[in-house]
């Protein structure tokens, strides 16, 4: 079983996470994994956190000489901007005279229910581990879990379909000609029309006090048919897809497929037909989004995820300080405008993970040369159908 945990809080010394599972033996990139965690940096629209720090990755077990040894991966990520937090997120002792208590909880955050629930009179306890930044260490085990998959021609690839009032008109080009033009744009979008449009409309949000939201999609190529299973809820793939993506800060919404759109037409233009030639079923289209029954059917995986806008505002929404019971309207110290381009570089790992689970399950071995034999054995016999 492939498993993680991670711990850390957004102002404290490190984020970190341990992986458990992974086959011995994969020739892991620690390089991949910083390029990672620098997309989950960039974007159009991001605050001033993203400046202080530049995340970096470091491995404290399981790989030696480059190749894991089938033992758990412990990664670390410093938190840059700890050296200004060390008084007020010390570990021991009584709160630093710099200590203010957050008594003010913020709409669409976790303030108001997470102090109530842990009894905490200070929000900054609950705020710290609530925040975005936990994404990093989402990011990190995400990509280890892609370099598994690429090992096995499985690839990830994610791109931003609408933000705020902005559709991206559908780009004709192949997925990695797609991801390409993606990755070279301020706003991973594959148009460059609707990039300037995208650019603007995020000014003009920034300018009025606000922020944006959006949808992005993600994409798996090299899927083999079979992952998942019709045989148990907790077991189908696409129900596990949705958990991961939505447990994602800010995602209210996942599709897969035609997803919600599917529910719109009639079933003769959501269905994919089947077809056989030269040995192989085929389909002429993939609207399901390559899961049928909870289980791939060797399409690509398609997986899109919607955004709200940022809940922190320059021109703040009301609320109530707990201690005084008095109203308030927030005040903003920085925060991002719009950063659906760094959600999207975070659902591409939550579903590379989630992929990369269901995969070990099917062809799982304690070595990679194991998982090979496994999969090789596996699609001669699917092959022979
Ligand atoms: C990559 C990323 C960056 C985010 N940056 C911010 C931010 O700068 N300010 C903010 O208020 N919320 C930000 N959020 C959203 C909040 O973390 C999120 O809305 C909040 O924790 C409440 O969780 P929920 O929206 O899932 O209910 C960000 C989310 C993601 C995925």
């Amino acid at each position: 079983m492939l498993r993680y945990l991670t711990a850390g809080e957004s102002h404290g010394p490190a984020l970190t996470a341990i992986v458990e599972g992974l086959p011995s033996n994969l020739q892991l990139e620690i390089e991949g994994i910083n390029q990672q965690l620098w997309r989950r940096q960039q974007g159009y629209g991001r605050g001033g956190r993203m400046k202080i720090e530049t995340d970096r990755v470091d491995v404290l077990s399981g790989v030696r000489f480059g190749k894991t040894m089938g033992t758990p991966v412990a990664l670390q990520i410093h938190n840059k901007d700890w050296r200004n937090w060390s008084d007020k997120m010390a570990i021991e002792g009584e709160p630093h005279e710099s200590v203010v208590e957050i008594t003010k909880p913020r709409p669409g955050h976790a303030d108001l229910a997470g102090a109530l629930k842990y009894h905490q009179e200070d929000i900054r306890n609950v705020l710290e581990r609530a925040s975005a930044r936990n994404t990093a260490t989402m990011v990190a085990v995400g990509s280890i879990a892609r370099q598994l998959l690429k090992r096995f021609g499985i690839e990830v690839f994610g791109h931003v379909v609408e933000l705020g009032p902005v559709k991206v008109e559908t780009f004709e080009g192949t997925i990695p000609e797609i991801a390409e033009r993606a990755e070279h744009s301020e706003v991973r979008v594959a148009d460059p029309d609707a990039e300037k449009k995208i650019i603007d409309a995020i000014d003009e949000a920034k300018a009025a006090g606000n922020t944006l939201g959006g949808i992005f999609e993600v994409i798996v190529t090299g899927v083999p048919i079979g992952l998942g299973s019709y045989s148990h809820p907790d077991r189908k793939l696409d129900g596990r897809l949705a958990q991961a993506v939505m447990s994602i800060q800010a995602i209210k919404g996942v599709e897969i497929g035609l997803g919600f759109e599917a529910a719109r037409r009639p079933g003769s233009d959501v269905h994919d037909e089947i077809g056989f030639r030269q040995g192989d079923y085929y389909r002429r289209t993939n609207r399901a989004g390559g899961l049928e029954g909870g289980v791939t059917n060797g399409q690509p995986l398609i997986v899109r995820a919607a955004m709200k806008p940022i809940p922190t505002l320059y021109k703040p929404l009301e609320s109530v300080d707990m201690r005084t019971k008095e109203p308030y309207r927030a005040t903003i110290e920085r925060s991002d405008v719009c950063a659906v381009p760094a959600a999207c570089v975070v659902g591409e790992a939550m579903v590379a993970w989630t992929v990369a689970q269901a995969f070990l399950e099917k062809f799982g071995g304690d070595s990679v040369e194991e998982i090979e034999r496994n999969l090789n054995q596996y699609l001669q016999l699917i092959g022979e159908r």
